[in-house]
């Protein structure tokens, strides 16, 4: 079954807890939660003080994306506040192969995203430390932009490589996932879906949920 997992970044902050809830009661089956720093990304959002709160409403796993500068610095704090799994940009990690066993260490599973940009030969030599790899399909640092294209080529690429190393890691797709994109999407091979505005965006959480859900069993690639 694909993953459906809900950015809060396109939540209202105003009545957090509640838009959790909300997501948890029309299936979601993680919670994304985008953390940024006004450094590695243009935008500024929470730390482990929000990953703390939504813990303090759900028990479903929070898997948090770290697009910060050192994020070594603050693995501990995020698996502490109940992160279930962190990934970590690798434009960000100078060492990247540290990092990822840090976050392991730390309980978490350990992810690694990529920018539009940075092609998946980036981990080829990492692929030992990684539990699943996340492709990002837009810059990130704002929910609502538009899938870029290229993103399909490259999720193929990153299965080809996966399959020269007899590797199955799940591979997660972030960034304009809507109900036209989520087919092409998961026909190349995707397990989890992040989407914030395509859920959060729309009046009724579960119709929008179900509705990438079934989008993505439908094309899901054998
Ligand atoms: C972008 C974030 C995404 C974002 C996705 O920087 O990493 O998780 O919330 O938002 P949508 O689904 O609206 O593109
Ligand atoms: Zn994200």
């Amino acid at each position: 079954m694909p993953i459906i997992a809900p950015s809060i970044l396109s939540a209202d902050f105003s009545k957090l807890g509640e838009e959790v809830r909300a997501v948890e009661n029309a299936g979601a089956d993680w919670i994304h939660a985008d953390v940024m720093d006004g450094h590695f990304v243009p935008n500024i959002t929470f730390g482990p003080l929000g990953v703390r709160a939504v813990r303090s409403v759900t028990d479903l796993p929070i898997d948090v994306h770290l697009m910060i500068e050192n994020p070594d610095r603050y693995i501990d704090d995020f698996a502490a506040a109940g992160a279930s799994s962190i990934s970590v940009q690798v434009e960000a990690c100078v060492h990247l192969q540290r990092t990822l066993a840090h976050i392991r260490s730390s309980g978490a599973r350990a992810g690694a995203a990529l920018n539009p940009a940075t092609p998946p030969a980036a981990l080829e030599w990492v692929l030992d430390n990684l539990d699943y790899v996340l492709i990002m399909s837009v810059n990130p640092g704002f929910g609502g932009q538009a899938f870029i294209p290229s993103s399909l080529a490259k999720i193929r690429a990153l299965c080809d490589m996966l399959r020269v190393h007899r590797l199955t890691l799940p591979i997660q797709v972030d960034g304009g996932v809507n109900a036209d994109t989520v087919g092409d999407i998961a026909a190349c091979g995707v397990d989890v879906f992040v989407a914030g505005s395509a859920i959060f965006g729309r009046d009724d959480y579960a119709a929008a949920i179900q509705r990438l859900r079934q989008g993505a069993a439908a094309h899901r690639a054998a």
